[in-house]
């Protein structure tokens, strides 16, 4: 059974925080405007519904884990924070869209997933996502497997991580009943701060579930190997440079309108 993540709120916005820059881009993608009440699925600490909220949306942010909704809270208190689990959310409110960036990977029964967000949408409402698409961190999948394998663990049976194609993921979309109006599968190399240190930071922040049961020496020497297998392919001039892979998906819930004249969505 995979275990969910250890996270640490204050590692995560000290040395992660190239997930919210990132994720800025996703914003440009929504264009929220004013007065639209917006869903941020897997907001971590909040930053992304600071800068959805510039543009005057009502945002609520949503997250499994309490400790990153406490320091989310204490980041942004006007804003309404909720510790809940994205597979089986449900809300009164029709939200003129939901947004994800960098979440639902962790989210391992998808098509759930993609019920609540048609769930918490208006007729018309839009669902704009960024998260890890197949191959993603491959390099990364396969330095674990290879340091878990040396003590009897399967790395693939612990992995907290869904990256589908983007043939199942927009599959599973349309399934539902949304207009997929566009969607892209490639390669962003992801850059982390802070030297040689990168890789441990980015290990220490997001691969808890494949070290459970682990002594913290067994933890310290497994992050040792990753490392020394990786350091060829992705340390380059002085930094981590980590192999992502990214979906990026936009994706209308039609308006009875739409579906009874059978058009297309604007
Ligand atoms: C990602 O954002 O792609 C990611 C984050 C944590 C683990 C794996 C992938």
């Amino acid at each position: 059974m995979v275990q969910a993540n250890q996270w640490n709120a204050g590692l995560y916005d000290a040395k992660m925080n190239f997930v919210s820059e990132y994720g800025k881009g996703l914003v440009d993608w929504l264009q929220p405007a004013p007065g639209e009440s917006i869903l941020d699925l897997g907001c971590g600490t909040g930053d992304l519904c600071a800068e959805l909220s510039l543009a005057g949306a009502y945002v609520t942010g949503i997250d499994f884990s309490a400790t990153m909704i406490e320091a989310a809270r204490k980041k942004y208190p006007p804003f309404a924070f909720e510790v809940a689990d994205a597979h089986t959310y449900r809300t009164d409110v029709s939200y003129n869209a939901v947004f994800s960036n960098a979440a639902l990977h962790w989210m391992k029964r998808p098509a759930e997933v993609v019920e609540t967000v048609w769930l918490a949408l208006a007729p018309g409402g839009r669902f704009v996502a960024e998260f890890g698409g197949h191959g993603n961190c491959g390099q990364i999948t396969k330095a674990l497997r290879t340091a878990l394998a040396r003590r009897g663990i399967s790395a693939d049976e612990r992995s907290p991580w869904y990256f589908p194609s983007i043939g199942e993921y927009t599959t599973l979309l349309e399934k539902q009943g949304f207009h997929v109006v566009f969607a892209s599968h490639f390669d962003r190399p992801t850059v982390m701060a802070d030297g040689d240190l990168g890789l441990s930071h980015w290990l220490n922040s997001f691969c808890s579930p494949f070290f459970a049961g682990l002594s913290s020496d067994d933890i310290q020497q497994v992050c040792r190997e990753v490392t020394d297998i990786l350091r060829p392919a992705l340390f380059q001039e002085g930094h981590w440079v980590l192999d992502y892979k990214r979906i990026r998906v936009l994706a209308h819930k039609k308006s009875e309108k739409d579906t009874l004249q059978g058009g297309a969505v604007k």
